[in-house]
């Protein structure tokens, strides 16, 4: 008989039969940065995540940096919005002031920044609207601005996440003809139309004000979709590949890394994080075990890279082992 209980009987063996494992060298860590000061404010739907003035986060990342998590992912909540999310390519906007902040202080953390204008428009949506909708080709001109100033501020890659067509190609192009050809790009290539961002939207005040997404997030229904977003991006010159949702979507994960010699990312997002807390908050599971799973799941499936509010929380429990 088959017997494949032989190698499950005691923690050594299963130690050496251990397929995937989850290290914090696999962490990416959110951070939500808001102009103005003394500003430290929990996001009521992400427990244990907050928003936090330049002055107030240092906390935060020597704490980051202590549990040797290897990079930060810098979302910018500025003072004031427009219709075209113009402060995003402020030499002096928030996210410029943290890349700098960071890059000084902190200078062997690794500093990712979203690329988009959400955060920055005051209709809430990706990019500079046209009769009820985002115009694609108008928003790429400001990407490539957004994209040159984060350069400049000294990011160390960008991440433009807004599902504009033709994205990567552009700010390839821009940063290679700028003198950062050496600066990489992670494209957020599978972003589906997700309610899972809903906590999100709270924590960087960037619901829409009107409509969805839907005319540029991807569909989740689409698989083989997926398969040709990533090509473009692959094509297109992006450095690392990513997924987003996480949870509901390991098959794209796998699809991605079966099919492209890139580092996959994955996005475990606000709304993966409040359904895991909420439930832990009432009993109803082990809130521990249920993300040390989740993170493994995603890992298993094929990601190298996660990006995930639960970074500080998993690395404590992997440098406790
Ligand atoms: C867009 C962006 C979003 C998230 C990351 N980048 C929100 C959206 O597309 O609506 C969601 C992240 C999360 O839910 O944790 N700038």
């Amino acid at each position: 008989m088959f017997r494949t209980r032989r190698l499950r009987k005691t923690e050594g063996i299963r130690r050496l039969v251990k397929e995937t494992k989850v290290s914090v060298d696999d962490f990416v860590y959110p951070l939500f940065i808001e102009e103005g000061e003394n500003i430290e404010k929990e996001i009521v739907s992400m427990p244990g995540i907050k928003r936090f003035s330049l002055d107030r986060i240092s906390k935060e990342l020597d704490e980051v940096v202590a549990l040797n998590i290897p990079a930060v992912l810098l979302f910018g909540i500025p003072a004031k919005k427009d219709d075209e999310g113009t402060e995003t390519w402020n030499d002096n906007g928030i996210m410029q002031q943290a890349i700098r902040f960071i890059k000084k202080n902190y200078p062997s953390l690794y500093v990712i920044t979203d690329v988009c204008f959400c955060e920055y428009t005051s209709h809430g949506h990706c990019g500079i609207i046209h009769d009820n909708d985002v115009d694609n080709d108008a928003t790429l001109v400001n990407l490539a601005k957004q994209v040159i100033s984060h350069a400049k501020a000294g990011v160390d890659m960008v991440a433009p996440s807004g599902m504009m067509d033709g994205t990567i190609a552009m700010v390839r192009e821009s940063l290679d003809n700028t003198g950062f050809a050496n600066l990489p790009i992670m494209a957020y290539s599978v972003k589906y139309a997700s309610a899972f961002y809903g906590p999100f939207r709270d924590a960087a005040d960037s619901a829409p004000t009107f409509g969805d997404r839907k005319t540029y997030q991807m569909d989740p229904s689409n698989r083989d979709e997926g398969m040709r977003e990533a090509t473009f991006d692959d094509q297109e010159g992006a450095d690392i590949l990513m997924v987003k949702p996480a949870l509901s979507y390991l098959d794209i994960i796998r699809d991605l890394k079966n099919n492209f010699d890139r580092p996959i990312a994955c996005y475990n997002v606000s709304g993966e994080y409040a359904m895991v807390k909420a439930a832990a908050e009432k009993g109803w599971i082990d809130g521990e075990k249920v993300m040390m799973e989740s993170l493994l799941s995603m890992k298993r499936a094929g990601a190298d890279i996660i990006i995930t509010y639960f970074a500080k929380e998993a690395a404590k429990v992997l440098n406790r082992k």
